[in-house]
């Protein structure tokens, strides 16, 4: 938070820095020229998810300064569907900028002009969001992988077509080669891009969060033939390291573990470095007592062979939900003196991971602390967990009545009575029976799926959520009707246990039967939308119960037939997850005093905050003299050789705007259409910078709805 002459310095090593990054990208695609000076970096593209392999989120080039950004203008706007989600970080490869319509269909697009050169529709529909795309040439041949809910598609990026070379007719289907033979019915989507080595193509994928979820496999197929090469088990198999912290054959009916985040790779040393997410179900986990290895760890895997290198659990036994949201950055820092190639790694809980990407070892120590204990049958937590010591948290992790929201003398009132009467405050309370517990920072995090930029002299910038979220746990009723037993194992957990629902967020379903039809109902459950996930395997007579508990036609009401439906498969657990919900006051705000969220600059060569601002704010508050108080936001931030960090993220304001990296002063922001809830990415074309960003209006329903890629440059 300080300015000291030192930053200054950092400065000058980051030109350096750059400098030698702009002569090493030489030969790249999307590269024609970059000189020292930087002003004829005339083609320089946004060539990977996040802008490289490293995650960096970082560019080279410098047009676009802290003196010059307060003249940037919007120079297109395409648009990208009439409603719906877009998380989409676009790639920019030789003037040519690849993103997807909310529909998930591919489009091509000058990048200068926004005009588009082509599209692909695969006629899927029900869409998820999809963010982003990995590019793979030889030097002659180009491929365009595009990632469409469960299928990886071959794409010519000439005229979209698909390669027929690739897998089936040119795809691949992410739900074959898991080892389940009925793969039809696996919630298997790919939100995040995969990673290219060589000849491989490495992915991960987004399942469900109870069960069945399918086991998250990381996988690498051949670009060219689409054909399986290698397949690491994030939830061990007989004989497999890591098989021990699991009761013994519980990997058969374990899932989850998965990378839906994406991954990061360490193009020379051939490490690709994978974080996992938490194993199913979420929060009850007495079948599955022990550390859960490979679940929440940052793995690092010879990205030629699969073969585990080292590996790194950032919750041992999660009963939070806290998957590592968001792929690690790589960086070098200079440590009491040495030079480390290191790794970076986000997480929900505030907790920056920084670690020798070579070693595993920490920069700054990590130590086992205890947390409390779990009181629910049959559930047993781990005694310890691991805390980051360095960098200092960058959200809050104790909710105490001193930091409740004092908006008015009646919120502080109404606050303080629910937060007298739930659980916990601090990190790791686990859930308990008919209570609400405190989850602080949210199940949103902290850190959330944007992750971090890096500068070439190891300053990070993050943004993070600061908001307080609640969840508990209820006994699973033995009498319920077959409908609302598949209702409370699979949908409860966002819907509610009494299908209210969090709204906006996490819609009610109550009279939901009037509002959509059964075959409208259907559609949703199997395809997903937004946030929720498919539910592909609900088929037959579990989906007829549960249509019928929907919409109030159910006729079997015999006691316990709920039971022997569970038997058939859906979730048996006796204990369920009854919603996540946020903390907020009566009008819908956090429960908390702001910042609700932030945007941070973390020098990771001494762990210290160079600064750090609050990050959003809601209109409607600021004309009542509340501004600046941060906001939940989505999507991570950019940043330039230049010297701007450019961010989007809020959900409220729907701004872009663009910080000085070295103090963290807002330069410029634009008010975008929609809100910019994507990372953005920038890119030169014949000399000129620019900067885009994906804005959709998904988050906030009661704003514009719609969805575009909007362009901006100097004059
Ligand atoms: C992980 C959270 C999650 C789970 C689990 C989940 N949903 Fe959803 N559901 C959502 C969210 C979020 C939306 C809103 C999506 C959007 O706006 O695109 C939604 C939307 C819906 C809608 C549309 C509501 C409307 O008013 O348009 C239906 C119907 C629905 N869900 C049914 C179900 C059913 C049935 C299940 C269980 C099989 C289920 N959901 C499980 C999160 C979830």
């Amino acid at each position: 938070m300080q300015r000291t002459s030192r930053l200054g310095i950092l400065f000058a090593v980051a030109s350096v820095g750059f400098l030698l990054a702009g002569f090493l990208l030489l030969g790249l695609p999307g590269l024609h020229t970059v000189s020292a000076a930087g002003t004829t970096q005339k083609q320089v593209g946004w060539i990977a998810y996040n802008g490289g392999k490293d995650n960096a989120h970082y560019s080279p080039l410098t047009q676009i300064t802290p003196e010059n950004v307060s003249q940037l203008k919007q120079v297109w706007r395409f648009d990208a569907g009439a409603s719906g989600g877009l998380q989409t970080n676009p790639l920019v490869v030789d003037g040519t900028l690849y993103a997807y319509t909310t529909a998930l269909q591919v489009v091509a697009l000058n990048a200068a002009t926004g005009e588009k050169q082509w599209s692909f529709d695969s006629g899927i529909t029900a869409p998820q969001p999809s963010r982003g795309f990995s590019w793979w040439s030889d030097g002659r041949k180009k491929r365009l992988y595009a990632f469409i809910m469960n299928y990886v598609y071959a794409l010519n990026p000439e005229d979209g077509k698909p390669i027929p070379s690739f897998g089936e007719q040119g795809r691949i289907d992410l739900r074959k080669d898991l080892g389940v033979e009925e793969f039809q019915g696996l919630p298997v989507v790919a939100t995040a891009p995969g990673v290219i080595f060589h000849n491989l193509l490495i992915v991960g994928f987004r399942t469900a969060e109870t069960k069945p979820a399918a086991r998250g496999d990381i996988r690498a197929y051949d670009v060219k033939t689409g054909k399986l090469q290698w397949s690491f088990h994030t939830i061990p198999h007989p004989g497999e390291s890591g098989y021990e912290t699991w009761p013994a054959g519980a990997w058969q009916k374990a899932g989850a573990a998965n990378n839906w985040s994406g991954m990061a790779l360490d193009e020379k040393r051939g490490i690709v470095y994978v974080p996992t997410g938490s194993a199913a179900s979420d929060f009850y986990g007495a079948d599955r007592a022990g550390k859960n290895l490979y679940a929440n760890t940052l793995l690092a895997l010879d990205a030629a062979t699969g073969k585990l290198l080292w590996h790194f659990q950032g919750v041992h036994h999660d009963i939070w939900d806290r998957d590592f949201p968001s792929p690690p950055t790589l960086l070098t820092v200079v440590h009491e003196g040495k030079k480390i190639d290191a790794i970076a790694q986000p997480t929900k809980q505030g907790f920056l991971f920084v670690l020798d990407r070579v070693t595993g070892k920490p920069v700054f120590p990590i130590e086992e602390r205890r947390f409390p204990t779990s009181d629910v049958e049959g559930e047993t937590t781990s005694p310890t967990q691991p805390v980051s010591t360095m960098p200092a948290p960058y959200a809050r992790q104790e909710l105490t009545e001193s930091i409740l929201s004092t908006r008015t003398p009646a919120v502080h009132e109404q606050v303080l009575k629910e937060f007298r009467a739930m659980k916990g405050a601090g990190l790791f309370v686990p859930m308990s029976l008919n209570k609400q517990t405190i989850v602080f920072p949210g199940f949103d995090g902290g850190a959330e799926w944007g992750g971090s930029a890096v500068t070439p002299a190891g300053v990070l910038i993050l943004n993070a959520n600061d908001i307080p979220w609640t969840g508990g746990l209820t006994k699973a009723k033995a009498d319920a009707s077959p409908g609302e037993t598949v209702y409370q194992s699979q949908c409860a957990f966002c819907h509610g246990k009494e299908r209210k629902g969090d709204p906006p967020e996490f819609p009610s379903l109550v009279d939901i039967g009037g509002r959509l039809s059964e075959r409208e109902i259907e559609q949703r459950i199997h395809g997903g939308s937004g946030r929720m996930p498919s539910f592909p395997g609900l088929t037959g007579e579990r989906l007829r119960a549960l249509l019928g508990y929907l919409t109030g036609t159910e006729d079997t009401k015999s006691p316990g037939a709920g039971r022997e439906l569970a038997s058939k498969g859906v979730d048996e657990a006796p204990y369920q997850f009854t919603g996540y919900r946020k903390f907020q006051d009566k009008d819908g705000y956090p429960a908390v005093q702001p910042p609700w969220g932030t945007l941070n600059a973390i020098d990771l060569n001494t762990g210290k905050y160079l600064w750090r601002v609050p990050l959003g704010e809601y209109p409607e508050l600021v004309k009542q003299g509340m501004p600046n108080t941060g906001s939940e936001g989505y999507g991570g931030p950019v940043v330039t050789a230049g010297g701007v960090v450019f961010i989007g993220a809020t959900i409220y304001d729907r701004k872009l705007r663009a910080f000085d990296a070295r103090t963290g002063k807002l330069l410029w922001s634009a008010e975008l259409p929609y809100a910019g809830t994507a990372t953005p990415a920038t890119y030169s074309v014949n000399g000129k910078q620019y900067v885009v960003i994906a804005a959709s209006g998904a988050r906030d329903k009661s704003g514009p709805q719609g969805a575009a890629y909007i362009a901006f440059a100097l004059p």
